[in-house]
């Protein structure tokens, strides 16, 4: 069976992680969940590690949470809470990340680029959070990191409408350090992550324990509050019959 996570040394240091279901616009199921919890915990235990790239296979980031696990939420009554010990990972790494996007970024797609430390994205790339177009709730944080950095306006804007928007607004709104030509945001993050790695490590791990000092708590606290909403609203009418929607017209 092909590995939906990939992990490889790809420069000294430098640990790249990949979501791997191009087929699937790489959608996390909980086989990749588990997968990317896994190639986390190894990379902040592995000393030859100084940085992470986190990025997608085939062209494309991630589109969401599989929207098949969804739609089984109700049926079986268990939620998205691998999703969320994911999340919890992904924010309390101790080695730094740098997300490279190319192609889609949809709803934790664009959520879990909040708790990388660098993130790039190719000019082709798309952000979405459709979470209330699926009846859902936003997540990963998102309701107090979004507004944190974008402003509240903007993150409404994002967070309630739910559109597509390009690299430069999601530059703008905070998400991305930059905006590379199409291709290029890959090797773009593994420069960086060079960079990373060439420095002392014990000064990179405090500086991004102290960055994160001021929010973790709150943080922590918003990821599992809307945790709880996000269980409710999955097995709600609405998101189930936008789960149906979507995997009819397939
Ligand atoms: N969950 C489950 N399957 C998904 C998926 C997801 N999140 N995203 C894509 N897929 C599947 C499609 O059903 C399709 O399957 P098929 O080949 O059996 O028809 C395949 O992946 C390719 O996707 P497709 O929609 O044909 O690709 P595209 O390039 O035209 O569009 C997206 C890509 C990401 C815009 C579109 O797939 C999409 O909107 N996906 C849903 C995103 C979403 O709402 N995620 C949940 C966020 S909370």
């Amino acid at each position: 069976m092909t590995e939906t996570v990939l992990s490889e040394d790809v420069a000294e240091g430098v640990r790249q992680i990949t979501m791997n279901r191009p087929d699937r616009r790489n959608a996390l199921d909980r086989a990749t969940y588990q997968g990317l919890i896994n190639a986390l915990a190894a990379a902040d235990a592995d000393a030859g590690v100084r940085a992470i790239v986190l990025t997608g296979a085939g062209g494309c980031f991630t589109s969401g949470n599989d929207i098949k696990d969804f739609a089984a939420a109700a049926a079986t009554g268990v939620g998205a809470r691998i999703a969320i010990d994911f999340l919890n990972a992904i924010s309390t790494a101790k080695k730094p990340i740098v997300a490279a996007v190319e192609g889609f970024a949809v709803g934790i797609g664009t959520t879990m680029l909040l708790h990388c430390d660098l993130a790039f994205a190719g000019k082709g790339a798309s952000f979405r959070l459709p979470f209330v177009a699926l009846g859902l709730c936003p997540e990963g944080g998102s309701s107090y990191l979004l507004p944190l950095i974008a402003g509240s306006k903007r993150a409404a804007e994002l967070l309630m409408l739910g559109e597509i928007f390009s690299p430069e607004v999601a530059q703008e709104a905070g998400l991305l350090n930059a905006v590379t030509e199409v291709g290029e945001a890959l090797p773009l993050a593994i420069e960086k992550a060079k960079a990373l790695a060439a420095l002392p490590p014990q000064s990179v791990a405090l500086t991004k324990l102290l960055l994160k000092r001021g929010s973790a708590a709150a943080t922590a606290e918003t990821i599992a509050t809307e945790a709880r909403h996000f269980g409710e609203r999955l097995m709600s009418a609405e998101a189930q019959a936008a789960f149906a929607a979507f995997l009819m017209k397939r």
